[in-house]
């Protein structure tokens, strides 16, 4: 055979099988019945993941629709100031407990206002209502490190407050009062902002004297497991008047005392949260020791009043903020039994370590030099905290319920 019949005959064969991958395509693209059958099952399993995925849709935009509810996008009219009056405020903790009522309050006068917190205890949920406005700004940041920002006056609230917090990580807790305030007091000092440090009772320790007045110096366990915090704020205190007197920062230091209200933590070993969630489920309320030791309690609506009033206040030595109506740990334990009614029983147990057994502020220098004393009434202030730990269980025990439910799945 020639090489030129070899070239025709391969020629034709190719051409042969390209026609016939022509004609499988055709063939593909008709139809027979079995195929028929598959794409009208395939078009019914796609109907049905069609219908599966308008139903989520339907969850999806109900959850939408109540988180947008809770949060609200629009926030709050504040009133606007003029250059003069507008101060730019730095709140470290603000997104704690006091510190997020004080951010309120602060952006509710007008002002511009800067969080700072590393969200140890504190929620971004404290603060949201403020997310967005032009006035507002939230910085994660853990004040150990320096932080450098323009700002007028710095209310430096940040540091773990209930026992079980600051006993979490006592280094820390010293560092944060120790390392952290040297950060805001350089600041302060840089900037020429007003300080003030939202230091506590606890610097009295278990007091030998009653009520607790500014000029006593204290009796604190310093090797105690208290001691990080009681220790810490003394130092604080220490460190805020050494720059004031070295470094000339224009400072203010106010002795909180026992403070409760909305925004509490639910779990943080206080006896107002304690009791209050105990009481609503119908848990024994707990008295550590014989509940004869005394408390005072002061809504968290006064204890704000009187740090602002302070920080526009000339007073640079520290003075107590509380409330001086004292009660035995028997008798609020009563007091909220009587408020939340339900099943519960008063329980004593064993006494807690360094627990201090009198509070009571006296107050003759708030009053005097800040016009201030408190006005809400424990009965008031008890309703509304109790309103909002009635949400913060129905919420914790939703969430219980919906992760018993996954892990039995
Ligand atoms: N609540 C009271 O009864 C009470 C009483 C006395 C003093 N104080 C003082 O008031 C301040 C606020 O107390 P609170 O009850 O709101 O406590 P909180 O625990 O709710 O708030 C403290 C805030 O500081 C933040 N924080 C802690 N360490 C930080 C760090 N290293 N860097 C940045 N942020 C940090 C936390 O995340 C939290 O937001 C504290 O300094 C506390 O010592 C409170």
């Amino acid at each position: 055979m020639s090489d030129q019949v070899i070239r025709k005959a391969k020629r034709r064969t190719i051409l042969e099988l390209e026609l016939e991958l022509e004609l499988e395509q055709l063939v593909g693209s008709t139809m027979t019945t079995k195929d028929y059958d598959c794409s009208i099952e395939s078009t019914c399993l796609l109907k049905k993941e069609l219908e599966d995925a308008v139903l989520r849709i339907g969850e999806l935009e109900e959850k939408l629709y109540n988180l947008e509810i809770r949060n609200p996008r629009k926030c709050s009219e504040v009133p606007s100031l003029n250059y003069l009056k507008k101060k730019r405020i730095l709140v470290t903790g603000g997104a704690g407990f006091v510190g997020s009522h004080l951010v309120d309050a602060l952006m509710l006068q007008g002002h511009e206002v800067i969080v700072v917190d590393n969200f140890f205890t504190g929620q971004r949920k404290n603060v949201e209502q403020w997310i967005g406005h032009k006035n507002f700004e939230l910085i994660r940041h853990d004040i150990v490190h320096p932080l450098f920002v323009e700002v007028d006056q710095i209310y430096h609230l940040a540091c773990p407050a209930s026992p079980p917090h600051y006993m979490h990580n006592p280094v820390k807790t010293v560092k944060t009062n120790i390392l952290g305030t040297i950060n805001m007091l350089g600041l302060a000092r840089r900037v020429n902002a007003t300080f003030l440090l939202a230091s506590t009772s606890e610097v009295y320790g278990d007091p030998d004297e009653h009520p607790q007045s500014e000029t006593y110096w204290g009796h604190v366990n310093p090797i105690g497991p208290r001691a990080c915090y009681d220790e810490g704020k003394r130092a604080a205190e220490t460190l805020t008047y050494a720059y004031a007197n070295r470094e000339k920062v224009n400072v203010r230091v106010a002795r909180i005392f026992n403070t409760y209200g909305p925004r509490m933590h639910m779990n943080d070993g206080r006896v107002v949260s304690n009791f209050t969630v105990q009481a609503l489920q119908d848990q024994d309320l707990t008295v550590y020791g014989s509940g004869n030791q005394t408390r005072s309690f002061l809504y968290v609506s006064d204890l704000i009043s009187g740090l602002i009033a302070l920080m526009e206040s000339c007073y640079t030595a520290p003075i107590n903020i509380g409330n001086p109506t004292e009660y035995t740990l028997n008798d609020f334990a009563v007091i909220i039994k009587q408020l939340i009614g339900g099943k519960s029983q008063i329980v004593h147990v064993e006494e807690a370590e360094d627990d201090p057994q009198r509070r009571k502020p006296d107050i003759t220098r708030a009053n005097q030099y800040l016009k201030w004393e408190p006005s809400v009434s424990l009965h008031e202030g008890l309703q509304k905290t109790i309103e909002y730990f009635k949400e913060e269980v129905n919420l914790f025990n939703l969430q219980i319920s919906k992760s018993a439910s996954c892990t039995s799945l």
